[in-house]
C-alpha cells in the first residue's frame, strides 16, 4: 500500500470510529456501506463486547453490511420490524458544502437511501477526499437500472446530458449485478447545477430504481482529515 492509501485508510479508521462512539444503547441502526462505514461496524461491535453499548439492533444496507455485522456481533433486523430508525451511519462519495451527496460507490445506494432517509438521525463518515464544491465533479453519479431497461434508461440520460458508462465488474466478466439483481450505470454530468431536480427527474425514467444523490438527508458529517499534521476528526456544521 502507498503512504496515501495508508493515510485515507487511517483517516477512514478514525472517523469510522468517532461515530461509532456516537451511538447509544437501546437504539435502532442503519449500518452503511463501504470501507469507512466498516470501522464503525467493527467499533460497534468491540463496544458491545465490552459492554459501553447494550441493546442495539442494526438495519443493514447491503449484503456487505450484513456480513460485517454478523461478523462483529451486532444484532439484525430488518424494516418489518421496527417503525423507525434512531441513527444511520454510512459513508459517501462525494459531498457538498450543502451536505448533500452522491452515494453508490458500492452499488449500494437504493437500499442506503431507503434506510438513511428513514433515520432520525444520519451521520456520514468520509475522509477529507469526499469534500468537493460541486456534486459530479469527481464522481460519476450511479444510478440502478432493471436489466431489461438498461438501453431505453441509457438513451434518456443521454438526453438529460449525462454520459451513462454500465458498472463492469471486476475479477467477474460483464456488468456489476447489485444486491437487488439489477444493473449500474455511472454517469457523468458536465454541469450538475440542480442536483434536487436531477434526483427527481433521473427517478422518473421508467426502468430507474434510484439514484446515488441523497439530498437533505445528511444531519452532520463527519470528516477524517490531516490538521497540523495530525489526524483528525471535524464535524460539519
Ligand atoms: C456504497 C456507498 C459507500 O458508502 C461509498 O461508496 C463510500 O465508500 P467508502 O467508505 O468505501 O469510501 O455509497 O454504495
Amino acid at each position: 500500500m502507498t503512504e496515501a492509501a495508508d493515510q485515507t485508510k487511517l483517516l477512514k479508521q478514525l472517523v469510522g470510529q468517532a461515530a461509532a462512539e456516537r451511538v447509544q444503547s437501546n437504539t435502532v441502526l442503519g449500518l452503511g456501506t463501504g470501507s469507512t462505514t466498516a470501522f464503525a461496524i467493527a467499533t460497534i461491535g468491540e463496544r458491545l463486547r465490552s459492554g459501553s453499548l447494550t441493546n442495539v439492533r442494526g438495519i443493514p444496507t447491503s449484503f456487505q453490511a450484513s456480513v460485517l455485522a454478523k461478523q462483529h456481533g451486532i444484532p439484525l433486523i430488518t424494516l418489518d420490524d421496527v417503525d423507525s430508525i434512531d441513527l444511520a451511519i454510512d459513508g459517501a462519495d462525494e459531498v457538498d458544502p450543502q451536505l448533500n451527496l452522491i452515494k453508490g460507490g458500492g452499488a449500494a445506494h437504493t437500499r442506503e437511501k431507503v434506510v438513511d432517509a428513514l433515520a432520525k438521525e444520519f451521520i456520514v463518515v468520509v475522509d477529507q477526499s469526499k469534500l468537493v464544491d460541486r456534486l459530479g465533479s469527481t464522481f460519476a453519479l450511479p444510478v440502478e437500472v432493471l436489466p431489461m431497461a438498461v438501453a431505453p434508461v441509457t438513451r434518456a440520460l443521454i438526453a438529460l446530458g449525462g454520459k451513462p458508462d454500465l458498472r463492469m465488474g471486476i475479477r467477474k466478466d460483464g456488468p456489476v449485478i447489485t444486491d437487488q439483481g439489477n444493473m449500474v450505470l455511472d454517469v457523468t454530468f458536465e454541469n450538475l447545477s440542480d442536483p434536487a431536480e436531477l434526483e427527481k427527474t433521473i427517478n422518473n425514467i421508467p426502468g430507474v430504481l434510484e439514484n446515488g444523490l441523497f439530498i437533505g438527508l445528511a444531519t452532520i458529517v463527519l470528516v477524517g482529515e490531516i490538521k497540523d499534521g495530525q489526524p483528525v476528526v471535524r464535524q460539519i456544521p
